[in-house]
């Protein structure tokens, strides 16, 4: 039969059903190659800041440069390179190419992009990159948003970030709302050790998650250095939840279609 029942494809469904129940997917990246040429201009990058020749091998140099610089040391190499690579134009559409069928799945093909893309590092026992448990949407950002993360190492244990799984994260408010100080003194990451997920990435993997669930990283107890780059997305369309981080200021218009570049221009006639 020619006929058509469904909007939407059996992958499709499929996706949205996966990070439904996860709050994430984890997936190859679209683009092997364009990941492979970012990762080189960032190793590039940090090779300048540290006046060295380029290695042979980037994903080594990257898991081992903690045998280079110190903890004091290396938040100056981070935003030498999380600067130079801002400062590409190609910077932002190579990173959204990387999970672009991921995006266009979970949140659609009208996209807004944050401004920037972020770059942490937590080399081996470095209690000053933790990054404590917190919900983005709490930090008023649009729960309408993903989260787009990429490695660029592979990471896993405590090299890897934690997410609570949605259904343990929805108990969350209910246990917050019932605490007298509002839950300021409550110690969430004790509260569900239990229950956080490390998310396991190989390099070559982009993962893409909701960050209305709970997440964060440990101290970072491998051997190995942790990179990686993460932007958030959202559909162009949909409401923002603040001033500060709003269309313009923190996110931009990255992918809209002619017709809604036509309607956003549209003036109604007057004189009627
Ligand atoms: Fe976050």
């Amino acid at each position: 039969m020619a006929l058509i029942e469904r909007f939407t494809t059996a992958q499709e469904d499929e996706l949205a059903r996966e990070f439904l129940a996860n709050g994430y997917v984890v997936r190859d990246v679209d683009d092997r190659a364009a990941l492979d040429a970012l990762r080189h201009e960032i190793v590039r990058l940090a090779c300048e800041h540290l006046k060295c020749d380029l290695p042979a091998d980037d994903g080594a140099f990257l898991n081992g440069i903690h045998q280079r610089v110190t903890v004091a040391e290396i938040n100056a190499l981070r935003l030498h390179v999380f600067n130079g690579l801002n400062a590409h134009s190609w910077c932002r559409p190579t990173y959204l190419s990387l999970a672009r069928s991921i995006v266009e799945g979970v949140v659609g093909n009208e996209l807004a992009m944050q401004n920037k893309v972020n770059l942490s590092v937590q080399m081996p026992n470095d209690e000053t990159s933790t990054l404590a448990v917190h919900a983005d949407v709490w930090s008023a950002e649009t729960p309408y948003e993903v989260v787009e993360w990429t490695p660029l190492v592979d990471v896993y244990d405590t090299k890897a970030m934690y997410i609570l799984r949605p259904e343990v994260n929805r108990t969350v408010r209910e246990r917050m709302s019932t605490l007298k100080d509002g839950g300021r003194e409550f110690d969430l990451f004790e509260a569900y050790k239990d229950e956080f997920h490390w998310v396991p990435v190989k390099y070559g993997q982009t993962l893409v998650f909701s960050p209305i669930l709970l997440h964060g990283n440990v101290r970072n107890d491998t051997a190995e250095s942790r990179w990686s780059l993460n932007c958030r997305l959202t559909g162009l369309f949909t409401p923002y939840a603040s001033d500060e981080k709003c269309l313009g200021r923190f996110y931009t218009p990255v992918t809209p279609k002619v017709a809604s570049r036509i309607g956003m221009n549209f003036r109604a006639p007057e004189g009627f």
